[in-house]
């Protein structure tokens, strides 16, 4: 049905049967000022408020874009009688190394844990790349328990609810400079358009094409070899581009000019000796220190065998290499550093340059066959586990052009499926050496969050034996895995104590300190990340807790059960300057108060 608004006389409404989604497009120059006429002597007696308001109003009212039919969804519905909350399951997390940065993987419908998110992450999130069900008509996805079928004259209504609730809760987790991108299909590529412009209007809407299916899809029309990524960039601010690789470059490592920063006597921290294992032509490691003022240092060889090489001119002058010691290790480890024939030592580096991101992507880094479907069996060790997995180049490169130098960023796709972002996060940092994070987020329909997105990403950092028996090594990292749970909305007594026991797991992935200290009744402490976390579920047991903090020290951030919203600033005046204090459950209350009522 077709509904005229009384002011729009200029609108153009495209009802697309049967799908009920209209496409409203109103001249601009032609919208008048409110759909019910006010006379300018009813604003002028308006106070502040009732302006804003007023104002509030009027932004609410569709001027252009997209009107759906907005279905009633179950896992929304829920969050009006239930909050929800996540549950640590110990039994899946995995801790290969110390020094790497913890993973999320979160179970459950993706509403719920962007809720859970919108508390733990607001605005720390690089980039979300996401995937989401493409609305074929096939059966792809579920909306309330239910497949939606090709002839459900609500589909595009229903895919449109879906994606503009989670779309909106991502939102609030990007950062400033935070960049979405959304992979999608010809079935929904102009509705989600209109819908991006709607949802992030301050942002810079491009689009990539992926020749992703090169043998093409059947079609009595045109057989389709590609599909879309939609990349959204905040205003003003671009992305690096695409960086490839050039060739080797190769310099001196010992420093040959005339200026002040050649010569041990103005950088003595870049004089020591590099040491080399002759017979192999390899370079082994650096000497010792040698303090600004010894006129005498070992020569020669160590007692290992290896040649001690000093940064000398041929005059005997002691210069200075390149780099200081702990620079110079790293680029060993990394074989940067040659002894070449004539017994130089040379830095060699790949170079790389940064290329436009050009609009059309292919080859076949990003043949989905090749690079998503068998290299899932390959790690799963069994054909078709999941329908549709991208390529893991086609999204290494996605999270490369907005990451490449951002070594510590943080990458959520809340479409997880069988795990690719993760795994592509995982090899982003391999290449580079980066700390990037994931959160990947899925449910678990027909068993994908158990049976196929954890056990890949599991397999990807511990290793695993492909089909052929032979071993592939892991790329190392950690994992908190995590279940969506639920606790009572009704603000009572009973709830919020219920809602501060469930929320620690939350706390601890706002802090990202995830290591035990102490778990008694009245108090927990965690760390990591270089602070701790103290729960506090009693007032009175704030004096135990301040002495915790006295004898640990460090920062700190505190949260105290409270039935109101106290801030406890005065309990922890003397502490102000390392300890940061809120009261839970309120500041979640205040987050899903405001994330549900829209
Ligand atoms: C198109 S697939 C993503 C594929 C993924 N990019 C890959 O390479 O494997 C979309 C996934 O989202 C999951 N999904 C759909 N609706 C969801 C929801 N409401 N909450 C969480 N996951 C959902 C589906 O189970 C499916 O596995």
């Amino acid at each position: 049905m077709l509904i005229r608004r009384r002011t729009m006389s200029t609108t153009l409404f495209v009802l697309h049967s049967p799908y009920r989604v209209r496409i409203v497009i109103t001249a601009m120059s032609q919208v008048p000022q409110s759909e019910t006429p006010i006379s300018k002597t009813k604003y002028n007696d308006w106070n502040k408020s009732q302006l804003i308001e007023e104002i509030k109003r009027l932004h609410k009212r569709k001027r252009y874009g997209l009107v759906w039919e907005d279905k009633p969804e179950d896992v929304v519905e829920r969050c009006k009688s239930e909050l929800p909350v996540l549950h640590d399951v110990v039994t899946k997390a995995i801790s290969s190394d110390a020094d790497l940065p913890i993973n999320l993987f979160i179970e459950g419908d993706n509403y719920h844990a962007l809720s859970v998110l919108n508390y733990t992450h607001k605005g720390k999130i690089d980039v979300i790349y996401i995937d989401p069900p493409y609305n074929t008509g096939a059966s792809d996805w579920k909306y309330n328990n239910d497949y939606v079928e090709a002839e459900d004259p609500w589909r595009h209504s229903k895919w449109l609810s879906m994606m503009s609730k989670r779309l909106r809760l991502a939102k609030n987790l990007l950062n400033k400079k935070g960049v979405l991108i959304c992979a999608i299909d010809d079935y929904e590529l102009n509705t989600l358009g209109l819908l991006l412009d709607e949802l992030f209007p301050s942002y810079e809407r491009s689009t990539i094409i992926v020749e992703h299916h090169p043998q093409g899809a059947g079609s009595i029309t045109v057989s389709r070899t590609h599909e879309y990524a939609y990349v959204l960039t905040p205003k003003g601010i671009g992305i690096e581009g695409k960086v490839v690789s050039t060739g080797e470059d190769r310099w001196s490592l010992r420093r040959s000019g005339q200026g002040e920063n050649n010569w041990r006597e103005n950088r003595p921290n870049s004089f020591f000796a590099v040491l080399v294992d002759a017979a192999k032509g390899a370079v082994v490691g650096v000497g010792p220190e040698i303090p600004k003022e010894a006129k005498r240092y070992p020569m020669g060889k160590t007692p290992e065998g290896y040649l001690r090489i000093y940064p000398l001119d041929r005059h005997g002058k002691e210069r200075v290499w390149r780099y200081n010691r702990a620079s110079m290790q790293k680029l060993i480890k990394d074989s940067c550093i040659e002894y070449t024939v004539n017994g130089s030592l040379v830095v060699k580096k790949d170079s790389t340059t940064a290329t436009p991101v050009f609009s059309v992507w292919k080859g076949s880094r990003y043949n989905a066959g090749v690079g998503g479907s068998n290299l899932l069996t390959q790690i799963m060790g069994a054909a078709n586990t999941f329908p549709y997995p991208k390529s893991l180049h086609t999204v290494v490169d996605m999270l490369a052009m907005v990451l490449r130098h951002k070594k510590d960023a943080m990458v959520l796709d809340f479409f997880a499926g069988s795990g690719t972002t993760g795994h592509a996060v995982l090899e982003l940092n391999r290449e580079d050496d980066g700390g990037r994070r994931f959160i990947l987020c899925t449910n678990n329909e027909n068993g994908i969050a158990s049976e196929v997105c954890y056990p890949r990403v599991a397999k990807v950092m511990q290793g695993y034996k492909d089909p052929d028996g032979k071993k592939v090594a892991g790329l190392g990292g950690n994992i908190k895995y995590f279940k969506t749970a639920f606790v009572g909305a009704e603000p009572n007594d009973k709830n919020k104590e219920m809602l501060t026991r469930e929320a620690t797991e939350m706390l601890c992935m706002r802090e990202d300190t995830f290591d035990a200290v102490k778990e008694t009744r009245l108090i927990k402490i965690f760390k990591g990340n270089k602070r701790h976390t103290g729960i506090v579920f009693a007032e009175d047991a704030i004096p135990a807790l301040k002495k915790d903090i006295a004898k640990i020290g460090g920062k700190w951030s505190v949260y105290i059960f409270s039935l109101s919203d106290d801030t406890f600033d005065e309990e922890f005046e003397d502490m102000k300057k390392t300890v940061t204090v809120a009261p839970i459950p309120e500041a979640i209350l205040r987050v899903y108060r405001r994330i549900f009522q829209k």
